[in-house]
């Protein structure tokens, strides 16, 4: 459901491998909103979240590095957007979560939107414009 389709491939392989592994982590965020049987998702929230936080950080220095490489014109604007994002992350309050099943769902259904809109639109609509401009460059 949450997986790679054919035109979120930017066409670099370390990119596309870390893009792979965000939509996984959007996945592993579905399985635990459906997840009926685990009563306190408190634990597996902090822990997916925490995941996410690293593993963005990770993949938004990779693709800052590869934007200075080529020179790109956006690359100021580019990283403005994820620090953004990195932000909004940040902001998922744990300590108010309780342990109420029905309010925890709601915020593992939160981060889920969030995360899914926000994968899908900034790579076709934001990492798209430097791949483009990377490749217009190759071929001068
Ligand atoms: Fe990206
Ligand atoms: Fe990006």
């Amino acid at each position: 459901m949450y997986e790679m389709k054919p035109e979120y491939y930017t066409g670099i392989a370390a990119i596309d491998q870390e893009h792979t592994r965000l939509f996984e982590l959007a996945q592993e965020t579905h399985s635990l909103l459906t997840n009926d049987t685990l009563l306190d998702k408190a634990d597996s929230l902090v822990h997916l979240i925490s995941e996410l936080i690293n593993y963005t950080r990770t993949h938004f220095s990779h693709e800052e590095e590869y934007q200075r490489s080529i020179g790109y014109t956006g690359i100021e604007e580019h990283a403005a957007m994820h620090r953004k994002f990195e932000d909004k992350l940040s902001e998922f309050d744990f300590d108010s979560l309780g342990e109420d099943f029905n309010s925890q769902n709601e915020t593992v259904e939160e981060l889920l939107g969030f995360l899914t809109t926000w994968l899908i639109t900034h790579i076709l609509q934001a990492d798209m414009l430097y791949v483009k401009e990377g490749k217009a460059g190759k071929t001068i």
